[in-house]
């Protein structure tokens, strides 16, 4: 099985002038690892504003300019420059947009999903290709020429996703696919993207809906105030017994209660000099308080919890 995606101790930080002079960091993103395997799908699993779209982007080289990145990302185990990100953004790595505003407005849909050409053979078969594609998905020809503002939610989210596999990627991020889609658009959504996963393809799959984690993915990680606290098996995430950080185990308890819903809120917003969950922590040691845990491997699982380093010390 190989390694498609990996990203190492990515941090992602945003510098803004307040009231004109006084520079200020804010850290959104600490100390991130993850990797995606071939015919695997992993899951990002956080709150609204944890930072998701920041990592889709910084994978796509599409970073806002007030943005500060350290760390690394590997793509096939080269090192995933701006400039490699350039030349494989849209084919071998495409990104399924969070928003429908990714959409050109003044554009038919079928003329941006074939994108640009180099001549007039190129965008031939391209067209047969978007065709291809669109028909795959349920979009018949009376949607080609139609403008994003014609298309109805889950149309857009269709069209959104066929542009992304025009290119025919290896590796798919896709963020955030199914918000504001009906129950069966829901279900359409996940078989599609399970689908892809056949003949090697990778998916990051970016979402604040667990249950769409749960049914889709492979691996979750939780992200939780910039750190991913925990990445394991989907099939772990069912029992709140086979998951190992206290946050994970609460969520896990409380999606009964919360309707299988993220909760908001709890999620310190400034940088802390220890655990981000020593707040709300049932479990915590002394020092917990002002030391930061590191990613481990407990028994195949990677969590950041002291309870589960020192147990580990010294591997
Ligand atoms: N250009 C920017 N300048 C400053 N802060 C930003 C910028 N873009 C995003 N952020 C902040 O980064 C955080 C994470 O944003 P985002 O990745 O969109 O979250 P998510 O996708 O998880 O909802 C948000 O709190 C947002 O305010
Ligand atoms: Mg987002």
């Amino acid at each position: 099985m190989g390694k498609l995606l990996e990203v190492n101790n990515l941090s992602i930080s945003f510098t803004q002038y307040v009231q004109g002079l006084n520079r200020h960091d804010t850290k959104v993103i600490s100390d991130l690892s993850i990797d995606v395997n071939e015919n695997e799908i992993v899951a990002v699993l956080g709150s609204s504003g944890s930072g998701k779209s920041l990592l889709a982007h910084s994978i796509l080289g599409i970073l806002p300019y007030n943005s500060h990145v350290e760390g690394e990302i590997k793509y096939k185990g080269q090192v995933l420059d701006q400039e490699l990100k350039e030349k494989l953004r849209g084919e071998e790595i495409c990104l399924i947009p969070q928003s429908v505003n990714f959409l050109d407005p003044l554009m038919k849909v079928s003329e941006q999903a074939i994108g640009e050409c180099k001549d007039e053979k190129e965008h031939e078969e391209k067209k047969i290709r978007q065709r291809e594609i669109f028909g795959k998905y349920g979009l018949d020809e009376s949607v080609d020429d139609l403008y994003p503002f014609e298309l109805s939610g889950g149309m857009a989210r269709k069209v959104l996703l066929s542009t992304a596999l025009i290119g025919d990627p290896d590796l798919l991020i896709a963020d955030e696919p199914t918000p504001g889609l009906d129950k069966k658009s829901v279900e359409e959504t996940i078989t599609d993207i399970k689908n892809l996963k056949e003949n090697n393809k990778g998916i990051l799959l970016i979402t604040h809906e667990i249950n769409v984690a749960l049914k889709t993915a492979d691996r979750i990680a939780i992200f939780y105030s910039g750190y991913v606290i925990e990445i394991n098996t989907a099939e772990n995430f069912k029992n709140a017994e086979k998951v190992l950080h206290p946050y994970s185990k609460a969520l896990i308890e409380s999606l009964p209660r919360n309707g299988f819903n993220l909760t908001e809120g709890v999620q310190p917003l400034n940088e802390v000099a220890g655990c981000p969950y020593y707040e709300n922590c049932l479990v915590r040691l002394d020092k917990c308080e002002n030391n930061k845990p590191k990613l481990v491997n407990h028994d195949g699982v990677m969590v950041r919890c002291f309870n589960y380093e020192e147990v580990n010390d010294g591997s």
